[in-house]
C-alpha cells in the first residue's frame, strides 16, 4: 500500500519499524511487527545478555532486528556479539558515537541504523556509515536531547542526507502515533517511522494492565522531559539526554529539585523500588511520549500497524478502496 526505499530495502510491506524499547519490545511485540509487515525491534537496553539471548530465540524464524544504548554498549560490548550471532535483520545504535561499533555491524552485513536528535549527529551518523538515520524529535517518548522537534528534524536530516549520502535512508521518529503521523513523516522526507509509545500501547507490549489504563485516560499535555528517573536509578546518561515520561506525584515533587533529590538518593530510591514493585505509578515511572494523547485504546500491535498504514496511505491518496477501483 504505501512503498517506499525502506520497504524495498529490508523487503517488508509497510514503512514501520518498531521501536527498540528497553524490556518493553521483547520477542513477542517484536514478532507481531514484524507479522503484520512492519520490522520488529527487540530492546537490547542498559544490558542484560540473557535476557537478549531468550528474546532471540523465542523470535528464531522471524525477521527481528535489536537495538542497543550506545553509552551503555560500551560498558558491555559482549551484547553486540549476541546479537550479530542471532543474525538480526538490522541493528540499532542510540544515545552516543556510533563509530566505535559501526565497523562490526558492517562487517557482519547487517544494516546498521543509528538515532539522532540533532543535525550535528546526523553528519557523525553518516560519516560512521549509517544505512538508515533515525531522526528522533523530543516529542518522543524515552531518551532523547529533546531540542529538536520531528516537524523540523526530519526535512532538515532529508536535506543533508540528499547533499551528502542520498543512498542513506531516513525514518521520522517521535509523535507517530496514528495515520496522519505516518503521512506526515513521508511527506517531510521520509522513508518510514520508527513508533514507541503506540506500540507500547499494544497488547504484546511488555507493560502492565494498570499501566496502559493510566496511558488511554493521559494526554500529551501530560508529558514531560527529565532526569529524576534517571538520578533515582542511579543511570549514568550523558548530560545532554533526558527523557520524555508521564508526569506524575514524583515528578511533580522533584522536577526541578534534581541537586535535593540527589542528597537523598538513598530514601528516594527506596520509595521508587517499593512502587515499581506495586505498580503504583504516582511515583514508578511510565516511558511514554507527547503520542499518548493520540491512544485511544490498547490493541494488538498487527492492528496498529494495519491502522498506521491504511490511514495514511488515505490520507496521501495512496489508497484505492475496493468500490472506487470498481466505479472505475
Ligand atoms: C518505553 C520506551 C522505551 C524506550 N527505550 C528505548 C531504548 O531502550 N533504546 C532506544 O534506542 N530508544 C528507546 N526509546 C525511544 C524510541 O527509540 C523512539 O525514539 C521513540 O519511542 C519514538 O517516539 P514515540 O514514542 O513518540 O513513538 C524508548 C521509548 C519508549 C516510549
Amino acid at each position: 500500500m504505501l512503498t517506499t526505499r525502506l520497504t524495498h530495502s529490508f523487503g517488508i510491506d509497510h514503512p514501520v519499524v518498531l521501536a527498540p524499547m528497553d524490556l518493553v519490545s521483547g520477542a513477542r511485540l517484536a514478532t507481531a511487527v514484524t507479522a503484520a509487515g512492519g520490522l520488529g525491534m527487540i530492546g537490547g537496553g542498559y544490558g542484560d545478555g540473557e535476557w537478549l539471548k531468550r528474546e532471540f530465540a523465542a523470535a528464531a524464524g522471524t525477521r527481528v532486528g535489536c537495538g542497543f544504548i550506545t553509552w551503555s554498549l560500551a560498558r558491555h560490548p559482549e551484547l553486540l556479539d549476541i546479537a550479530l550471532e542471532n543474525r538480526p535483520t538490522a541493528v540499532m545504535l542510540s544515545f552516543g558515537d556510533p563509530t566505535p561499533f559501526a565497523d562490526r555491524v558492517r562487517a557482519a552485513a547487517v544494516p546498521l541504523l543509528c538515532q539522532v536528535h540533532t543535525l550535528d549527529q546526523a553528519r557523525q551518523a553518516l560519516d560512521a556509515g549509517a544505512d538508515v538515520v533515525v531522526a528522533q524529535g523530543g516529542e518522543a517518548g524515552g531518551h532523547g536531547v529533546g531540542t529538536r522537534s520531528t516537524f523540523t528534524l526530519v526535512p532538515d536530516i532529508a536535506d543533508l542526507i540528499a547533499d551528502r549520502a542520498p543512498e542513506t535512508l531516513l525514518l521520522g521518529a517521535g509523535g507517530v502515533a496514528d495515520g496522519r503521523g505516518l503521512a506526515a513523516a513521508l511527506a517531510l522526507g521520509a522513508d518510514g517511522v520508527l513508533v514507541g509509545t503506540r506500540f507500547w500501547a499494544t497488547e504484546e507490549a511488555v507493560v502492565s494492565a494498570r499501566a496502559h489504563a493510566r496511558a488511554v485516560a493521559a494526554s500529551g499535555d501530560d508529558t514531560l522531559r527529565t532526569s529524576v528517573y534517571d538520578i533515582v536509578r542511579q543511570y549514568d546518561w550523558p548530560a545532554e539526554y533526558n527523557g520524555r515520561l508521564l508526569r506524575n506525584e514524583f515528578t511533580n515533587r522533584w522536577h526541578g529539585r534534581e541537586a535535593e533529590l540527589v542528597a537523598r538518593l538513598d530514601e528516594a530510591a527506596a520509595e521508587f523500588r517499593v512502587a515499581v514493585s506495586e505498580q503504583d505509578f504516582d511515583v514508578a515511572n511510565m516511558i511514554v511520549g507527547e503520542g499518548v494523547g493520540l491512544v485511544q485504546e490498547i490493541l494488538p500491535a498487527g492492528e496498529v500497524v494495519r491502522r498506521l498504514v491504511q490511514d495514511a496511505a488515505t490520507r496521501l491518496g495512496r489508497w484505492a478502496p475496493r468500490t472506487a477501483a470498481t466505479i472505475g
